[in-house]
């Protein structure tokens, strides 16, 4: 039995924000924006009055899902079991997944969170591959979903990490299968020294009351990214990914057909397509547009990409991420 994704869909906020726009909150440019990440423009939910997002996440993960499953031409009823990749659950407990089970009327399935940052996507495929192989499900509902604009720090001081990030949510239908298709191989890779060097830390469940205000004085609800560090890891660890799961999978760079890389920054998928001698042709991009939506970018990307037409049954397709952890992983398939 092989797992095979057999549907995908996206959902974006409509509102657009501009690198432009941006320069009315912070010290910031166009250009300087573009020339070190190739964002020129980012999708944030709107907030009403009362503070909160116009949509919540699960929400935004649940119209990825219904496209996701028009897709792949089933119903709510095909599904028995959910898993919901972010960084940003709507609350600290329970996680999106049970949400979605609710949004999506799926009965009593299973639902499953999964806390791996911008590599949750890979690592909740490779999960997703394990359960329809051991035969705890069949047709799984994989998401990645995100709203990192609310956590931003929008001032001059969270501006090398506020101009970066943005909202969205992608999802995947994963489904067995006896046809030559589907996951073929996975790698997956932490290393939590340097944990520190991109993380938020509030809420948190070691301290009293979860903050103290010397952690909120220092920012300790935002996003803090030491972005050389981040930068030299993730190319590095990009391309040990790649060459790893095309190893395990008995490839070789020839043979992929695209490669389809977390949209952390234009920068960093150019730098990795160059050392491993990928053409750009070869290498998905859609950063300009999204920003890095963390979670949700790469199955927004393998959805733009399939409505696009850049894969055709039977290519072979490389999925890879690097991120806060560090994480990182790849994942190998036949389409
Ligand atoms: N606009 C204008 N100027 C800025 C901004 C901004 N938004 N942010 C920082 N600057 C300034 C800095 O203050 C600094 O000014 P100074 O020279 O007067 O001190 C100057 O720009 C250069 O700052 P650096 O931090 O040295 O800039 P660098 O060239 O390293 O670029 C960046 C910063 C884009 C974050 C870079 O380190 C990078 O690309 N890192 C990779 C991190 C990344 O992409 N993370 C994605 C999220 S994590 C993930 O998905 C894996």
């Amino acid at each position: 039995m092989r797992a095979a994704i057999t549907g995908t869909g996206f959902w974006v906020p409509e509102q657009v924000i501009t690198n432009q726009d941006l320069t009315r909150l912070m010290d910031t440019s166009d250009q300087w924006i573009v020339e070190r990440s190739g964002i020129r423009e980012r999708r944030w939910l709107r907030v009403g009055e009362d503070g909160r997002t116009e949509l919540t996440g699960a929400e935004m993960g649940a119209n990825a899902a219904r496209m996701a499953m028009a897709d792949a031409g089933i119903t709510a009823d095909d599904i028995d079991f959910v898993i919901y990749a972010t960084v940003n659950p709507d609350i600290f407990f329970p996680g999106n997944g049970v949400f979605i089970e609710d949004l999506l009327e799926l009965g009593t399935v299973g639902a499953m969170d999964i806390r791996n940052q911008c590599t949750g996507f890979v690592y909740g495929l490779a999960a997703a591959e394990g359960f329809i192989r051991s035969g705890t499900a069949q047709t799984i509902l994989l998401i990645g979903g995100e709203i990192q604009s609310t956590a931003l720090d929008v001032s001059n001081r969270g501006r090398d990490t506020a101009v970066l990030f943005g909202d969205g949510a992608g999802a995947a239908i994963v489904q067995g299968t006896e046809e030559d298709r589907g996951v073929i191989a996975s790698v997956l890779h932490s290393q939590g020294r340097f944990a520190r060097e991109l993380w938020a830390e509030i809420p948190c469940g070691n301290v009293a009351g979860r903050y103290t205000p010397e952690m909120v004085e220092g920012g300790g609800n935002h996003p803090h990214m030491n972005g050389k560090m981040v930068f030299k890891h993730a190319t590095r660890r990009f391309c040990e990914a790649i060459r790893e799961v095309m190893k395990k999978g008995g490839v070789g760079p020839d043979d992929v057909a695209l490669v389809i890389p977390h949209q952390a920054n234009q920068r960093i998928t150019d730098a990795v397509g160059q050392r491993m001698g990928f053409p750009p042709e070869r290498v998905f991009s859609n950063i300009a547009k999204y920003g890095n939506t963390t979670a949700a970018s790469i199955p927004i990307a393998l959805a733009e990409a399939v409505r696009e037409g850049r894969l055709k049954s039977g290519d072979l397709l490389v999925l890879v991420a690097f991120g806060s952890g560090f994480t990182w992983g790849a994942n190998l398939l036949r389409w």
